[in-house]
C-alpha cells in the first residue's frame, strides 16, 4: 500500500480530570480513499477530528496528515462567515496572497467542482442546508486541500439532501484524488465509502469493508429493538 494520507498512531486525549476520550486510538486512511468513521454519541469522533486538524493537542501519540486540511462542520452556519457564496470561498484564500485573477480562477473552479458556480453571487442566507455544506467543501477545494475531514456533514439535512451530498462528495473525491474521513451515524451512507472505522470509547474496534460493517451494525440494532420489545 502507498503511504497513507492520514495516519493516527496510539493517540491519547483527555480533558483535565475527566475520563480519557481517546485511548491509544490508531487508524490509517489510504491516499485518495473515502473512509467513514462511525461510533455512538460520546465515543470521541469529534475529538478525534479536532486532534487531526490541530485544534486540540493530544497528550501522546502521533498524527501525520498532509496540510492544508479542509474541515467541514456539522452546522455550516458556524463555518460560512462572508455575506455571499463567492466571497466566502475567496475568504479562505486570504493567507495565500494570490493575485485577483488567481483568486477568481480558484473560486470558480471550486464552485464548479461542487456544481454551484451559478450561485456565486447568491447571499449565504438564501441557500439550503445541502448547498451550504457544498460551499464549505468548495472552500477546501479552493485551498487545494488533499485531505478533507467532515464531522457529521449530513446531520442537519433532510434524507434527500443527505443522499445527494454523500453521492456528490464521493464523485468529487474520486475525480480529484482527494482523501476524506467523514463522520456519520447514518448507516445508509456507508454504501458510498471505500472503508469504515467503528470507534468505541475512544478506540477503533473494527475497520475495513463498509458493507460488512453496515450489515453487522444493522443486525445489532435489530437485536436491540427485539430485546426492547420483549
Ligand atoms: N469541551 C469539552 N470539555 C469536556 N469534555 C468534553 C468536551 N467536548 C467533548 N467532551 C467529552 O468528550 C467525550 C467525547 O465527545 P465527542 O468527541 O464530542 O464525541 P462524539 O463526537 O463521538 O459524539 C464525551 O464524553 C464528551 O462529553
Ligand atoms: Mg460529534
Amino acid at each position: 500500500m502507498s503511504q497513507p494520507a492520514i495516519r493516527v498512531h496510539e493517540l491519547c486525549f483527555q480533558w483535565s480530570n475527566e475520563a480519557p476520550v481517546l485511548r491509544s486510538c490508531s487508524l490509517e486512511v489510504p491516499k485518495g480513499e473515502f473512509w467513514m468513521l462511525l461510533g455512538s454519541n460520546g465515543s470521541g469522533k469529534s475529538t478525534l477530528l479536532r486532534t487531526l486538524t490541530g485544534l486540540l493537542q493530544p497528550q501522546s501519540g502521533q498524527v501525520e496528515i498532509a496540510p492544508p486540511i479542509g474541515f467541514v462542520f456539522q452546522n455550516p452556519d458556524h463555518q460560512l462567515v462572508m455575506p455571499t457564496v463567492g466571497a466566502d470561498v475567496a475568504f479562505g484564500l486570504v493567507e495565500e496572497k494570490l493575485s485577483y485573477p488567481q483568486v477568481r480562477e480558484r473560486v470558480e473552479d471550486a464552485l464548479a467542482a461542487v456544481n454551484l458556480l451559478h450561485l456565486q453571487r447568491r447571499p449565504i442566507y438564501a441557500l439550503s442546508g445541502g448547498q451550504k455544506q457544498r460551499i464549505a467543501i468548495a472552500g477546501a477545494i479552493a485551498r487545494h486541500c488533499e485531505v478533507l475531514l467532515l464531522d457529521e456533514p449530513t446531520a442537519l439535512l433532510d434524507p434527500d439532501s443527505q443522499m445527494d451530498l454523500v453521492q456528490q462528495v464521493q464523485q468529487l473525491l474520486k475525480r480529484r484524488g482527494i482523501t476524506a474521513l467523514w463522520v456519520t451515524h447514518r448507516l445508509e451512507e456507508l454504501d458510498y465509502c471505500d472503508g469504515a472505522f467503528l470507534l468505541e470509547q475512544g478506540r477503533v474496534v473494527e475497520q475495513g469493508d463498509p458493507i460488512h460493517l453496515k450489515q453487522r451494525l444493522m443486525q445489532q440494532l435489530e437485536q436491540e429493538v427485539d430485546q426492547e420489545d420483549c
